[in-house]
């Protein structure tokens, strides 16, 4: 039961009599701040009377009046200004409890109106080695997923696989050219990604040689820009009401200047990298036109030639099996892994039905889409023939509707993707695609300590599987703190460890806000006392301990007629917060927000804290008591436990 709603619903009720428009009354209904003032609060009678032109302590006296609240709640108070205080009926929320303890979904409904969904995550680019940046959409995907498909939505998870891109171009290449046989028959994937990193390295360094002269150039003109200021800034200096504006025209020009000069600073470290290794230099000289052979590849490739398309099948099924032990450590699966290649066949219909339709047309030799608000098109085409990641996303879409005929479409893809999407939607919509929700549940970088992207040491980007290996070795050194976590035998410990450690990483990233970028940090990820999935995992522990030690049967009591009492404060906290679970649900799912998921979990398990400091369980006063607050106990581990399994994390009995 969503308590938020059902008060929100008899508010509607009782406001339509004030209002013909009674506005959104959902958001004013909230969690009351402080216990003393009830549970939950509704703020709407100051707005309202506002917008009635009355005080806003007689709208509220109305409400009260209109509201029928009467079988769930004791009678309300007016406080202040006009808020009023809701306090809900002992009897009323321990039955609410009883239904939870005999449900297996805890009393959470299903969806009234299921929607269907395609949720498009992970989409990680194959034979690229998986990075730290598709650890996020992985995870977030796969909670959401998780979490839709429990409320009961029809839910199609999707790995849009990026296994047509040019870096296919450059492993052909680096196939035909610079292939160690021996290497490649023993780790075929080891392989590739070297020759992968070999040709990009050679293609940058051709493309920075090209460019070098650029930068020079920018530099030198900002050189003078920077030369111009400090003459502007001289003159204005005189005249107090021309300094501030000619000191921030100088500010600029210096942090132009510094741009110049890094970005030209990187790319002489970048080529003098090539130019030092006389291996890396030979191999530059003799291959300086790599980056049209690259493209010729991919073209190749596109085009059906026989020997690329032969051995395209040959990699593919071997990057896979990479991706799949990854994916099996993370315990993530999908509906559809439908890559890029899948499309390509659409990929000519597409161009020329927008054509049709007037909505593409020809610019400069590529076709584009031309969106209204934004200054570059969308290239759907280039110049030479070739269809760009937007043309393959409009088809994929096109191939969406037709198939699964979704409510909704989410893509959860980094926010540095956000004016692909913003565009790629507004096309949709011209297109006639109106009935779909499209959302880009985009989200932020992680950061190292240093505030830069995460990288390793050595600067290169992180791989995932190191990520996993880093995220299991910090909770090994946890692993056995635990209660009972001493007597763990060896190969338990290993396989706790591996659990702890995922779960340390997964819910280090969802409890993030998504749209922001946050710091990798080993340690804290599976500190005890702070809001960890190792902490969650504990107060699950702990619980299971308690019945361990009290030799309680568990099924047996939820079977039982046992009714909960919620006579201490703490014992009604910890009662408020697991019939919170539905609403935490919903809130999280409003905005594809799982933060919103891990806040509610973290505050569960403080209140259960609380709760276990302030009430005795195996000692309670009573036998009554005490099979009461085993009963909440049971509760809050249940709901701990289906709150980290919406999440995609485990939990264990011991740790
Ligand atoms: N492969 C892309 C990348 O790694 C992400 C694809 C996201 N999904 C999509 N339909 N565009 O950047």
């Amino acid at each position: 039961m969503n308590l938020a709603e059902l008060i929100s619903d008899r508010l509607t009720v009782a406001a339509s009599r004030l209002s013909a428009e009674p506005g959104d009354l959902a958001s004013q209904v909230r969690q009351a701040q402080d216990p003393k003032f009830g549970d939950y609060q509704i703020n709407c009678a100051m707005s309202l009377g506002k917008r009635l032109g009355r005080p806003p302590r007689e709208v509220a006296a109305e409400l009260v009046a209109a509201l029928d609240l009467g079988d769930c709640c004791e009678p309300p108070e007016i406080a202040g200004p006009g808020f009023i205080n809701l306090r809900f009926r002992q009897e009323w929320l321990a039955a609410r409890l009883a239904e939870a303890v005999a449900d297996e979904r805890l009393g959470i409904a299903l969806a009234a109106r299921p929607r269907t969904y395609v949720v498009d995550y992970s989409a990680p680019n194959v034979a690229k080695p998986m990075h730290v940046g598709h650890i996020r959409s992985t995870v977030i995907g796969d909670a959401l997923v998780r979490t839709l498909r429990f409320l009961g939505h029809r839910v199609i998870s999707d790995n849009h696989l990026g296994d047509w891109g040019t870096q296919f171009g450059m492993i052909l290449y680096g196939y035909r050219n610079f292939l160690d046989a021996p290497a490649y028959q023993a780790r075929p994937v080891d392989e590739l990604s070297r020759l992968y990193r070999l040709v990009s390295r050679l293609v940058d360094y051709h493309e920075r040689r090209a460019a070098r002269s650029e930068l020079v150039a920018k530099v030198t003109r900002a050189a003078a820009e920077l030369a111009g200021a400090e003459r502007a800034a001289q003159a204005a200096a005189a005249d107090p009401k021309q300094t501030k504006a000619a000191g921030k025209q100088l500010a600029k020009a210096q942090a132009g200047l510094r741009e110049a000069e890094a970005a030209l600073a990187e790319t002489d470290d970048k080529l003098a990298a090539i130019d030092h290794d006389s291996q890396l230099a030979a191999l530059a000289r003799e291959h300086a036109e790599i980056g049209a052979a690259v493209l010729r590849e991919t073209a190749l490739l596109h085009a059906g030639d026989p020997e690329r398309r032969r051995l395209w099948s040959e990699f593919l099924p071997k990057c896979l099996v990479d991706l799949d032990v990854i994916y099996r450590r993370l315990g993530v699966t999908f509906d559809y892994t439908l890559g890029e290649s899948f499309y390509h066949d659409r990929l000519a219909g597409v161009v020329a039905e927008l054509e049709r339709l007037g909505l593409a047309r020809a610019s400069e030799g590529a076709v584009c889409v031309f969106v209204e608000g934004y200054d570059a098109p969308m290239i759907i085409q280039k110049q030479d023939g070739a269809f760009l990641y937007a043309t393959t996303d409009l088809a994929t879409l096109q191939y969406r509707l037709e198939t699964w005929r979704p409510d909704a479409i989410l893509y959860v893809v980094d926010h540095r993707q956000s004016l692909h999407f913003e565009q790629l939607f507004a096309t949709a919509r011209r297109w006639g695609m109106q009935d779909v929700e499209l959302v880009h549940v985009s989200f932020g970088t992680i950061l190292g300590k240093d505030g830069r992207p995460y990288r390793t040491r050595a600067g290169d980007t992180v791989g995932l599987a190191w990520l996993l290996d880093e995220a299991v070795e910090a909770a090994r050194d946890v692993v056995g703190s635990g209660e009972g976590g001493r007597e763990l035998a060896p190969a338990d410990r290993e396989r706790v460890a591996e659990v702890v450690g995922i779960a340390a990483l997964k819910y280090a990233d969802l409890s993030q806000n998504r749209t922001s970028d946050y710091v990798f940090d080993r340690e804290k990820m599976v500190s005890l006392d702070g809001n960890t999935a190792t902490y969650m995992q504990y107060a699950y522990a702990r619980v299971q301990s308690i019945f361990a030690r009290g030799q309680v049967d568990a099924d047996a009591l939820r079977r039982g007629d046992a009714k909960i009492v919620l006579d201490a404060p703490a014992e009604r906290q910890l009662a408020l917060a697991v019939l919170r679970f539905a609403e935490a649900l919903a809130l999280a799912m409003s905005d594809y927000r799982p933060s919103q998921l891990t806040a509610y979990l973290w505050e569960l398990a403080n209140c259960y804290s609380a709760f276990f400091e302030a009430c005795p369980v195996l000692k309670a006063e009573t036998p009554e008591l005490r099979t009461s607050r085993l009963l909440l106990c049971d509760l809050t581990a249940r709901t701990l436990c289906t709150g980290l399994a919406l999440l995609g994390i485990e939990v264990v009995e011991r740790m």
